[in-house]
């Protein structure tokens, strides 16, 4: 991975972030929640999944749920995991009963109940903001909880002409953010040992560059 280098250490980083996050949320900042490009990847990973109804899916970094809430109406079940307690989650407990699970835990050191394996993983916009270090704890995780062949997507930030240059770019509070190539999104995948299927370019609403929806299998 380019760069590491600036990297401060993995344990500090998770505090930068969290704090990041927290101001984003406490602020109104967090624009990606009303993000037409975010929804959009949720949309096709949800048409990927396929027909089947009442399968187990997990919402990597779920925010506000907003994905989340429309797995539920799809047919579908859902735990979110996230390291913000979002002021949303309350409410949406009570909506959604025993339809949706929501925990406060970043994804790597969360342990899944005993014996659940998820059919489908949604990480909407997480990943990218990982330590690299922990590039692989986060995708073994992954890997772990779910089911053989399950259905993975992964949207990340995508380079494009305006500033085509893969690697790290700082965002606010010291929160990182890693930009791909088509290429090496694929590459990373299938070096963490994922099966390709698709990607699918998408437009971001907010922001530099684009949405790159990685669709891989365990
Ligand atoms: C850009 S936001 C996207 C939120 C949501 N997926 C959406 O589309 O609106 C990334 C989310 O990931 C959460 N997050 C960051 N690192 C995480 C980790 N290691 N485990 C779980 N959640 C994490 C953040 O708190 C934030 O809510």
């Amino acid at each position: 991975m380019s760069k590491q280098a600036q990297f401060m250490d993995v344990s500090t980083y998770r505090g930068a972030l969290n704090t990041s996050f927290v101001h984003r949320y406490t602020h109104g900042e967090d624009e990606w929640s009303w993000d037409i490009g975010m929804a959009k990847a949720a949309r096709v990973f949800l048409a990927a999944l396929g027909p089947v109804t009442n399968q187990n899916i997990l919402d990597a970094g779920v925010g506000r749920a907003r994905d989340a809430s429309e797995f539920i109406l799809a047919g579908h079940r859902v735990t979110g995991l996230d390291i913000v307690e979002n002021s949303s989650w309350p409410l949406l407990r009570k909506r959604w009963g025993d339809r949706l699970t929501l925990v406060c835990s970043a994804l790597q050191d969360w342990q899944p109940p005993a014996g659940e394996l998820f059919d489908g993983v949604l990480d909407n916009g997480c990943f990218h903001h990982q330590h690299p270090d922990e590039w692989e704890a986060y995708l073994s995780a992954i890997r772990q909880c779910t089911r053989p062949g399950a259905l993975i997507g992964l949207n990340v930030f995508g380079v494009d002409a305006s500033n085509p240059a893969p690697g790290w770019r700082e965002m606010d509070n010291q929160r990182q953010g890693y930009f791909f190539t088509e290429q090496g999104v694929r590459e990373t995948f299938e070096h963490f040992g994922f099966t390709w299927q698709d990607l699918v370019v998408i437009e971001r609403q907010h922001g530099e560059a684009v949405y790159l929806l990685a669709l891989v299998r365990t």
